[in-house]
């Protein structure tokens, strides 16, 4: 068990963690060892009673809303998947830019088989947020739950289309497929269990207004 005083962030492993490195120190948080460089999973720092734990990008939530972190960082997009029971999200990190889009094979005519009515399948990883952008579109849709590699579905015959984040478009490029709409913009942002807020608001304040002022600078 954790002392009552110690303080757990949630940081996620893969795309967002190289950009939350550099605004951990902006906020003056230096882990004890780098977490590349270690296969520990709880990590101290040079701040009294902070500790780091490195998690799958998309269980950040999960430790977050069950008290097990109490500060995290998580992308808009796990959040919006996730739904966001039990968190505060009191800071935009402006760190993990992308955009969450339907994107198609180059030649397949997106838009007409939408105004045709035409039922599509979709693979994706974002089932929650899918259904929702297709159903406020009114767009029929048989949506394919899948973990990784989206791009693969509509080159392997698995799906018309997927749902998935895109950065600089390489790897939709890569694949022959094309963004045919965006769904929304994704940034990363810090996450906070509401519970140890009001309990602990004075030492997670001063957290907080640690990472809005490295977002600043
Ligand atoms: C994301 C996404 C795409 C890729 C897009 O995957 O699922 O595959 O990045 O980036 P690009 O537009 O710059 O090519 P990520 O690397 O986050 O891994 P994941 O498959 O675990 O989601």
């Amino acid at each position: 068990m954790k002392s009552t005083m110690a303080i757990t962030l949630a940081l996620p492993k893969g795309r967002i963690f190289e950009e939350a490195m550099p605004l951990l120190a902006r906020a003056g948080i230096v882990p004890d060892v780098s977490p590349e460089a270690t296969r520990k999973l709880i990590i101290g720092t040079n701040v009294a009673d902070l500790r780091i734990v490195v998690v799958r990008a998309s269980d950040v939530p999960t430790y977050v809303q069950y008290g097990a972190a109490e500060l995290g960082i998580a992308g808009a997009d796990i959040l919006m998947e996730h739904g966001g029971d039990g968190l505060y999200q009191p800071v935009d990190l402006s760190i993990g830019h992308c955009r969450l889009c339907v994107a198609a094979p180059v030649g397949f005519d997106y838009a007409g088989a939408v105004r045709r009515g035409a039922r599509l399948r979709v693979a994706t990883k974002y089932v929650h947020c899918a259904r929702e952008f297709f159903a406020r579109k009114g767009v029929h849709v048989d949506l394919i739950k899948l973990y990784g590699s989206m791009e693969l579905a509509p080159l392997a015959g698995l799906a018309d289309a997927i749902v998935d984040l895109v950065s600089s478009g390489a790897t939709l490029k890569a694949n022959d497929l094309v963004e045919v709409e965006q769904i929304v913009p994704i940034s990363s942002r810090l996450v906070v269990n509401q519970a140890a807020y009001k309990t602990g608001r004075d030492r997670l304040a001063s957290l907080i207004g640690a990472f809005s002022q490295a977002v600043r600078t």
